[in-house]
């Protein structure tokens, strides 16, 4: 069967932590983080908290917008760097509050990379016949291994939890390529210690890496898929920094108005940073049935990826003739 994306939802905690907040208690101003980071806001969950129910939150409201019942998902793929404890999980405890009752149910940590390599997993469970739905939820609560006393990272993540159905399509591409790459050597740049749970980043060096990786992965995705730039109708970069975001589509020579800058509302949420861009770039009207979004991912290890795909497949808009290409390709 050949996998796409039926369904998306999201969920952000409640509490609203602007820029003027951390100003009055940081050597900060909301000057210096827009200028420099394109953040206005992030979402902080509260001490007793659980990850497990805005994840739950995000997968309802992606259930939901699949029309898919939670009796019918077989697997269930959690991406997160932050669960609600060290073992077990956030698979089985978000599986539960949903009520799946025969779902496999996994975690998987690949930093602000774990939603494209759930996507690549769910699309080849789903093309292999070993599961006919997939449920993806990418949930973080940065907000817990963030030193919030060091003005050069406080600012710059939130939490959030964004959720995807992956299952199969009839017409259109679908998830029609991935791209991945790693480099362990350079890890000492951006890593959380196992007993003091901080996240440490030496920042330019990530922003120079990130810029080059991402710009490189779409790149060659594009190349392997025999597609140009201007085919992709959005591009949906991991949400870090809105000039690294910026930087990469000035390299691809992608015009910023297909590019999501959801960076400003949630600041870097890691693995749930794409999806939760994509279902705001749904809301705002950039995707439709048939659009061909290209998403791209760098974060610690150093591991990145880039992917494409067609946006809930269905009567694809004349204008996309790339997408028609890929279809009679992938068939
Ligand atoms: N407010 C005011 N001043 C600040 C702040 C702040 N919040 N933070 C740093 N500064 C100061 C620094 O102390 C420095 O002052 P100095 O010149 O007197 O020494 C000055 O601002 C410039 O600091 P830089 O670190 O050079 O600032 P830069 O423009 O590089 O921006 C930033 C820093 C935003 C961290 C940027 O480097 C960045 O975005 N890096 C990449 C982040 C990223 O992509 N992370 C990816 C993944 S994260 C993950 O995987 C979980």
């Amino acid at each position: 069967m050949k996998p796409g994306i039926l369904g998306i939802g999201d969920a952000l905690p409640p509490r609203v932590v602007t820029n003027l907040d951390l100003e009055s208690r940081l050597d900060t101003s909301d000057e210096w983080i827009v200028r420099r980071t394109g953040i206005r806001e992030r979402h902080h969950m509260d001490p007793g908290d659980s990850l497990a129910d805005l994840a739950a939150a995000a997968a309802n409201a992606a259930l939901l917008d699949a029309g898919v019942p939670p009796s019918a998902i077989d697997h269930v793929i959690a991406a997160t760097i932050t669960p609600d404890q060290l073992t077990p999980g956030l698979a089985p405890a978000l599986a539960a509050k949903v009520g799946l009752d025969h779902a496999g149910v996994v975690d998987l940590n690949a930093a602000c990379t774990g939603f494209l390599y759930s996507l690549e997993h769910a699309a080849a469970l789903v093309e292999s016949g070993r599961a006919r739905n997939v449920l993806i939820v990418a949930a973080e609560a940065l907000s817990r291994i963030t030193d919030h006393e060091d003005r050069a990272t406080a600012v710059l993540f939130g939490d959030g939890a964004g959720a995807v159905v992956v299952g199969p399509i009839e017409e259109g591409p679908g998830l029609a390529g991935f791209e991945f790459g790693y480099d362990a050597e350079l890890a000492p740049l951006l890593y959380a210690e196992r007993d003091t749970r901080k996240l440490q980043m030496a920042g330019q060096e990530v922003y120079r890496h990130a810029v080059a990786r991402m710009t490189a992965a779409s790149q060659d995705l594009l190349a392997r898929l025999g597609l140009a730039a201007e085919d992709v109708d959005y591009f949906v970069p991991h949400q870090a920094n809105a000039r690294i975001i910026a930087a990469v589509a000035d390299a691809l020579v992608v015009p910023h108005e297909r590019v999501s800058f959801n960076v400003e509302w949630t600041a870097n949420t890691s693995a749930a940073s794409i999806p939760l861009a994509l279902a705001a770039a749904q809301r705002d009207g950039h995707l439709e049935p048939g659009s061909l979004v290209a998403m791209v991912a760098f974060g610690a290890g150093f591991v990145w990826g880039a992917a494409l795909s067609s946006w809930k497949d269905g009567p694809r808009p004349a204008h996309n003739r790339a997408a028609g290409r890929l279809e009679t390709r992938s068939r």
